[in-house]
């Protein structure tokens, strides 16, 4: 099993530190190596993406990723900033399926922003599309308006499409998906204004004769939205395009108490897969050992069950995280009174304290 390691910038290298730790006192045969990413590769290379990382990259089983950006890079030409290094590797390996899984563990019910009674047992899972949608479609750019009521004026476009097949790959994965959990299916889409997500319904629509054991429900976004503070354990499965699953999955990840809670996995057909905690780089908090390494350590988890066909490991770490939170430990972001204040490195101390005590 080889694991390619990008902690990239900001928080990245503490908490894929102690992601790195977890694994470590695992004893599974794996040979790791780390490669720079994002700002910390520009600065040291010219290039957010380097050569040599998306290299070792494809050649891994699994990639482990940390957060890229920083408000220094904020200036760069655009296809220069650290953004660039994750969506290049989303493209460059064909990692189409992003699984955003929002769980609100009981021990945090009290750290949403929502009432309690509302996210309490809370487990959905986004499924968004990952390398199509307006963030890939050409053309896109800058020039002078061609035509309407300000021809002749500056303006900038970028084009939202969908493929067929790339509908009905993520559309498979999302029903397959249900069939291990509730067989419920949310498509959310903007069918009523946009070609491109009419047309995704349909798609969706004509795939889910192949899963009548499944069923499917359309939502148009904005009801989606809302539905997500009003009812969200009423929906379980979510799929979504990649500019729409990028929004609703922040707004998914307040339910749940933290953003620093959660894990996510982008997978190919392949099964190769990049495993990075849904929250970013917050270079406000870099360096300060305050940042919850969890949503890391569960995204490795994710690591081990979905490319490495390691389910046992995956149980362990995951019931490891329980313990630590039933422990009563908190970082910053969760911390609540009564509960204890521990640091990034602390949080992952008690991990691995867990997992060799479950011998
Ligand atoms: C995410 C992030 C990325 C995205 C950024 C960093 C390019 O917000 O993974 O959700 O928009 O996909
Ligand atoms: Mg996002």
């Amino acid at each position: 099993m080889k694991i390619a390691v990008l902690p990239g910038d900001g928080i990245g290298v503490e908490i894929v530190a102690e992601a790195l730790k977890v694994l470590h006192c695992l004893d599974l045969r794996m040979e790791l190596e780390e490669a720079l990413v994002g700002g910390v590769a520009y600065a040291a290379h010219g290039h957010p993406l380097p050569e040599a990382t998306l290299a070792l990259a494809k050649s891994a089983d699994a990639v482990l990723f940390g957060a890229v950006g920083d408000w220094k890079y904020d200036k760069l030409e655009r296809h220069l900033r650290p953004e660039q290094a994750i969506l290049g590797l989303r493209k460059n390996l064909g990692l189409f399926a992003n699984f955003r899984p929002a769980i609100c563990y009981e021990e945090l019910t009290h750290a949403s922003t929502l009432k309690p009674e509302i996210v309490a047992g809370l487990d959905l899972l986004i499924i968004r599309e990952l390398t199509g949608d307006i963030y890939f479609g050409q053309p896109r750019g800058r020039r002078i308006s061609p035509d309407g009521a300000f021809a002749g004026a500056p303006e900038a476009f970028d084009t939202m499409r969908y493929s067929r097949p790339e509908i009905e790959r993520i559309a498979h994965v999302a029903f397959q998906a249900a069939r291990k959990r509730s067989r419920k299916v949310l498509s959310v889409d903007k069918a009523n204004v946009l070609e491109t997500f009419q047309f995704w319904r349909d798609v969706v629509t004509e795939v889910h004769a192949q899963y009548p054991d499944v069923e499917l429900e359309h939502m148009y976004v904005d009801n989606a939205a809302m539905q997500l503070v009003k009812a969200p354990k009423r929906l379980d499965v979510i799929v979504t395009g990649n500019m729409f699953g990028d929004i609703l999955s922040d707004e998914a990840a307040m339910l749940t108490g933290s953003i620093g809670m959660l894990p996510s996995a982008s997978l190919n057909d392949k099964n190769q897969g990049l495993y990075e905690p849904s929250h970013g780089s917050a270079p406000d908090i870099a360096g300060q050992g305050i940042a919850n390494p969890l949503a890391t350590i569960l995204s490795a988890a994710m690591m081990l069950r979905f490319s490495l066909n390691q389910e046992a490991a995956a149980q362990r770490i995951e019931a490891a995280v329980k313990s630590v939170l039933k422990q009563g430990l908190r970082t910053a972001d969760i911390h609540s009174a009564g509960t204890t204040r521990v640091s990034t490195k602390e949080m992952g101390d008690a991990v691995v304290a867990h997992l060799k005590a479950q011998g």
